[in-house]
């Protein structure tokens, strides 16, 4: 892999099959089990016990927030609550009206389907989606000139997860047909510390109270961060003469991988030294950013800024983005000398 931005360290986007495969040993199976979020989680708790009770499926549930806070590990604790299967397909997987009914009729009644990246379906399989929400049925047509007809295809009742990284790109009428609407935020540093630290007895690997709190302290608010980190640092305490995973060894590796007491790596302070060098901290537009520091516009908006902004570095204006003083304080500046 070339693109830089393949290994970034600190992305949230989950980079690779080895990878996936370790999230999936590190993945909670219950709602006990699954750490912070408690707001969601109590809604979703309440929801599931009243649904089992009635005997009915649960109604359609859309989770969204940055990548890798834990929207597909829900939707699978959600199943595992359910005690119900769940079929997991992406928007961009399902091309045409075909492929929808093909998952569709697999489905027992009360079973859910998991669409990740549902912002990504193609517009025609969107709108057949929206009977099958609202009515389970879809109409299709079969033949084609004058023989073409529609029939009505009934479907089970089913529970559609929809998982979205960007709420903003999806249709009104495909959002309201969302039952429970669950906005996952980033994590607290003490739940990240708690994440670290199951995720250490996982992996069998002996870490201090600091140890997981400084991992914890540098993850961006992001578990599958965490869980990364936790795995680089292992690395380091291996090849050194400790047997448990302790602040110093923190602190020492990941001054070595250019993680930063806030998580932040080198594209982070690029953008913010970008914008107070070459434009007085802003306001500045995206696109200029963008055109700078040699990134996508699309990835600085998804991947970088909305940690920038949680952390209180960066502002949106209407009139472009601006640096913080909180901002350019971690980089040792003040807003007077520069402007
Ligand atoms: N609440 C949690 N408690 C413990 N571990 C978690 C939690 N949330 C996420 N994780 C861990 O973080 C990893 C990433 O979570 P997950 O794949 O569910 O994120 P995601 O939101 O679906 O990401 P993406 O937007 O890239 O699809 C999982 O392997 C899981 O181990
Ligand atoms: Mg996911």
């Amino acid at each position: 892999m070339s693109d830089v931005d393949d290994d970034r360290l600190v992305s949230g986007e989950n980079e690779n099959s080895e990878e996936a495969s370790i999230e999936k040993s590190l993945r909670p199976a219950t709602l006990a089990q699954y750490i912070g979020q408690d707001r969601v989680k109590h809604e979703l708790s309440v929801y599931i016990q009243a649904t089992k009770q009635r005997e009915e499926s649960l109604d359609h549930v859309l989770l969204y927030g940055p990548p890798g806070l834990g929207k597909t590990t829900l939707a699978m604790v959600i199943a595992n609550e359910m005690a119900v299967h769940i079929r997991t397909t992406s928007g961009p997987a399902i091309e045409k009206p075909g492929d929808l009914v093909a998952l569709l009729n697999e489905l027992q009644p009360g079973d859910i389907l998991f669409i990740d990246e549902i912002h990504r379906l193609p517009k025609i399989v969107e709108e057949m989606l929206y009977s099958a929400m609202e009515d389970f049925f879809v109409d299709i047509v079969v033949g084609q000139g004058p023989t073409a007809h529609p029939i009505h295809f009934p479907l089970p009742p089913f529970t559609l997860i929809g998982a979205t990284t960007r709420a903003g790109l999806l249709s009104a009428p495909l959002r309201d047909r969302f039952g429970i609407v669950a906005h996952m935020n980033y994590y607290t540093v003490d739940d990240l510390t708690e994440i670290v630290k199951r995720s250490a007895d996982i992996f069998n690997t002996q870490i201090t109270e600091q140890g997981s709190h400084e991992i914890a302290s540098r993850s961006r608010g992001t578990p599958r961060i965490a869980n990364r980190l936790l795995k680089r640092v292992r690395d380091f305490m291996e090849v050194s003469d400790k047997t448990a995973i302790d602040e110093q060894i923190v602190t020492k590796s990941l001054q070595f991988l250019r993680v930063d007491e806030e998580g932040l790596d080198e594209i982070d302070n690029k953008i913010l030294k970008t914008m107070i060098n070459y434009y007085h901290g802003g306001p500045v537009g995206l696109g200029t950013i963008a055109a700078n520091i040699g990134e996508e516009a699309d990835t600085i908006a998804e991947m970088y800024e909305p940690y920038l902004m949680q952390i209180g570095y960066l502002n949106r204006t209407p009139r472009g983005r601006v640096v913080t003083e909180k901002g350019y304080a971690h980089l040792g500046l003040s807003q007077e000398r520069t402007n």
